[in-house]
């Protein structure tokens, strides 16, 4: 168990990457990963679309955002994890609100697909900042399917590729909100409700 902690601790949204291509059955991996992730009544509603060729990385890294283009155009891999939102199964709740399950289970499964490149020594980082229908039309996805999450992976290079900026984000302490104030017993409590943000002060400031 606590080997899978450990494993765990060393995956990192870092963006320098080594040129070396991503071996076909290492990639195979991370959408294995995908693949074996559970999801409520086995909907599966995950799908991932790769940009192999140099037309469609182009056009998936233009979808991406000023930021994450700086570094993720440097990635070996860039895909796109999908859900489609069909395959649900959605709870009612007695007041008459619905909760849909799609976007939680393939939350899960790039949960696998994160730990199971780190697993294997690969740099994985998911990006939400980029424009849903730009990549829509980057990569032929219909309108009824969402884009979750871009993902960039690869083998991790030199922090020096990176520009001034980046290079100094590669490193920096992982910062968390205390145990304490993610899980309680029996009842919530309101420093459960404190940001993430927040708690990042008051720590610093040493409260
Ligand atoms: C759903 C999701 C979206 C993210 N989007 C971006 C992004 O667009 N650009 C980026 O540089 N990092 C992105 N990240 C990485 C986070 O910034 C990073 O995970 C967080 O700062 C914690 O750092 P750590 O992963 O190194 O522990 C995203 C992470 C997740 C889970």
């Amino acid at each position: 168990m606590a080997e899978i902690l450990e494993a765990l601790a060393l995956r990192r949204a870092r963006r320098a990457y080594d040129r070396r291509p991503v071996e076909p059955d290492v990639e195979e991996a991370l959408w294995e990963a995908v693949s074996i992730a559970p999801s409520h009544g086995n909907s599966q509603p995950t799908r991932v679309v790769v940009a192999r060729s140099p037309e469609r990385r182009a056009a998936l890294t233009g979808a991406l955002n000023e930021g994450n283009q700086k570094w993720a155009v440097a990635a070996p891999l860039l895909a796109a994890v999908l859900a489609v939102p069909a395959h649900d199964f959605p709870q009612t709740n007695s007041d008459g609100t619905v909760r849909h399950m799609w976007g939680f289970n393939a939350g899960i499964a790039t949960g696998n697909l994160l730990a199971q490149a780190t697993a294997m020594g690969l740099l994985a980082h998911p990006m939400a900042g980029f424009d849903e229908p730009a990549v829509r039309a980057a990569l032929g996805i219909p309108e009824e399917i969402r884009v979750l999450v871009v993902v960039a992976a690869g083998y991790p290079g030199a922090a020096e590729s990176l520009p001034e900026d980046l290079r100094k984000k590669e490193d920096i302490p992982q910062e968390r909100i205390p145990l304490t104030a993610l899980v309680t017993e029996d009842s919530w409590h309101e420093a459960q409700g404190i940001s993430a943000r927040e708690w990042r002060k008051r720590l610093a400031e040493g409260h």
